[in-house]
């Protein structure tokens, strides 16, 4: 089942090369979304991982990842919580810094995002170096949120991604569909 659905999935990930700069292979999942059948599937997997996971929220990381977490929480019956690049959200918000290859990136949640003991499933369209997701699940905890897991689209398992993720995940699982 699950080998039936990385096929679906993958057939609908186009490569492009070279893309946003030489040397780099883009992963584009637009064919993916445009395809009913393929994103429904996506969605009902991410949705059965919330249940199964007995979140109590979807949290999807800005912005490929809002496309993919907004439709599995409302399939899984649950609210969804965006995480954002710097300066997005209004009101108190708890922020994490992650480095980039040159510089550094800032995300944010609101700090009322949560309610106390929530059950937080994370989100994103692919796993690369870690460094997005690494501070997203630090900006999950200090909004007071239990991390439930993780799931990607995607992993790109020639980086270490997962290896810098493991002290952020704290024993929470990580699926890449
Ligand atoms: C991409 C992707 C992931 C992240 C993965 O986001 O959507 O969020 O990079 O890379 P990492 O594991 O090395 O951190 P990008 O910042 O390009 O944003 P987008 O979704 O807004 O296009």
């Amino acid at each position: 089942q699950d080998t039936v659905l990385a096929e679906l999935l993958a057939s609908r990930i186009k490569d492009v090369p070279d893309y946003p700069k030489p040397g780099v292979l883009f992963k584009d999942i637009a064919p993916l979304l445009a395809d009913a059948e393929a994103f429904g599937a996506l969605t009902r997997a991410l949705a059965d991982r919330a249940a199964a996971l007995g979140a109590t929220k979807v949290v999807g990381l800005e912005a490929r990842g809002f496309v993919l977490a907004a439709p599995a929480a409302v399939a899984a019956g649950l609210g969804f919580v965006p995480i954002r690049k710097k300066g997005k959200l209004p009101g108190e918000v708890f922020a994490r810094s992650y480095d980039l290859e040159y510089g550094s990136a800032t995300l944010e949640v609101q700090c009322d995002a949560f309610a106390p003991g929530e059950r937080v499933l994370v989100v994103d369209d692919v796993l690369a170096t870690g460094g997005t997701l690494g501070a997203s699940l630090d900006l999950v905890r200090e909004a007071g949120a239990l991390l439930a897991g993780v799931v990607v689209l995607m992993e790109l398992s020639f980086l270490p991604g997962r290896e810098r993720l493991l002290p952020h995940l704290a024993g929470a699982p990580l699926e890449a569909l």
